[in-house]
């Protein structure tokens, strides 16, 4: 049977990106039936929304969809984030961002860490409400024991899964007591299934810091969500940034794989886009799949063109986003 993926192109540089990770994953000895889907500001003028029902069915019947990005219009009448929609509409809890080194001088060297980010709650709880004739703002923060439950225990499975030994738990349970309180509590107790792999605890601002200090240390985070937004997006910087950051949104029945930049709008047309965030994407979607092997090929294919520095303009190189598709396209071959 064929692997049944629904691309998701969306907008702006994300069908090219998207275009160029069918290409690499056609060319590996396994089979595929993509559908594509309609995402974002292009689905929004097309079709009256930006996440329609069809796709998310399309996602829920694949063995799992690649997202390319969407452009976000600042007060579009009946507009709503279709990513945030959509994590919540297939509840796919788990927010995977792994940060592993890369031979290249806008990399440290070192780091092999993922960051598990809780997906669906925490202060991305939606309940926001306004007081005091607009004067006084709250927004709540969600913190269950099954949310905290699920997402610590994705991060112990996938340290065992990888081979790692220590997970980091990051929280702010010294202010925030109720809803820090809860996640840390349920964490400990998950945790004490895992005799194998360390648990080591952290405040969240120590943990931005020491991001920064010694990235070495790390080798899974698991936190809440705002957390974990921040965190990772300050982690994929020692390793390359958004030309190369990839992630995973996982539940238990979906699971969407996505390059972490935007739509970036300049660069469409110009050939400028940089591939390899949605190579890595792809490349995460394969593992997820149980293509081990496979993951491994076009992932090194990319590190050995970057090496090589058969990139786009942003990692330093000459070659058009199709160039460097065919680049790591005959590397994988090799
Ligand atoms: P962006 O990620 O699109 O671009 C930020 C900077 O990184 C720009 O200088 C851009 O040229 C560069 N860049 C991004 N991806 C690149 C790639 N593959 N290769 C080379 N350079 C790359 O973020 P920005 O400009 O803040 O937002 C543009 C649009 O994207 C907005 O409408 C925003 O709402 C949306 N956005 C969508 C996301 C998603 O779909 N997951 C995530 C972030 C932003
Ligand atoms: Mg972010």
């Amino acid at each position: 049977m064929p692997y049944q993926i629904t691309l998701l192109p969306g907008d702006g540089i994300g069908p090219e990106v998207i275009a160029a990770a069918e290409t690499v994953l056609r060319a590996l000895p396994l089979e595929w039936t993509f559908t594509r889907a309609e995402i974002g500001l292009g689905a929004y003028e097309r079709l009256g929304t930006p996440l329609p029902e069809s796709t998310l069915e399309a996602i829920r019947q694949s063995d799992a969809a690649l997202f390319g990005a969407v452009t976000t219009p600042p007060n579009l009448p009946g507009y709503f984030s279709p990513v945030v929609r959509m994590r919540q509409a297939l509840d796919l809890y788990a927010n995977l961002r792994p940060n592993r080194s890369l031979p290249h001088p806008s990399s440290r060297q070192g780091i092999d860490l993922v960051i598990v980010r809780e997906n669906t709650e925490g202060l991305y709880s939606g309940l926001e409400r306004v007081e005091d004739n607009g004067n006084r703002a709250i927004t709540e923060r969600v913190i269950t024991r099954r949310g905290s439950e699920r997402i610590v225990r994705k991060a112990f499975d996938l340290a065992r899964q990888t081979g790692r030994t220590r997970v980091h738990l990051v929280h702010k349970a010294n202010i925030l007591r109720q809803t820090c309180g809860l996640f840390r509590r349920v964490a400990l107790d998950v945790a004490a299934a895992y005799p194998d792999i360390e648990l080591a605890e952290m405040l969240v601002d120590t943990c931005a810091m020491e991001l920064i200090r010694a990235p070495e240390q790390f080798q899974v985070i698991v936190t809440t969500n705002l957390f974990g937004d921040i965190l990772s997006d300050e982690a994929c910087m020692l390793v390359g940034g958004l030309g190369v950051a990839a992630s995973g949104n996982i539940g238990a029945e979906a699971a969407v794989f996505e390059p972490v930049h935007g739509s970036a709008p300049p660069l469409v047309g110009t050939g400028k886009a940089n591939p390899t965030a949605a190579f890595f994407a792809a490349a995460m979607m394969l593992e997820y799949l149980g293509e081990a092997q496979s993951a491994v090929r076009l992932r090194n294919a990319v590190i050995t063109c970057i090496a090589a520095g058969e990139t786009t303009p942003d990692l330093g190189g000459t070659l058009t986003t199709s160039e460097m598709t065919e680049a790591v396209k005959s590397r994988m071959m090799n």
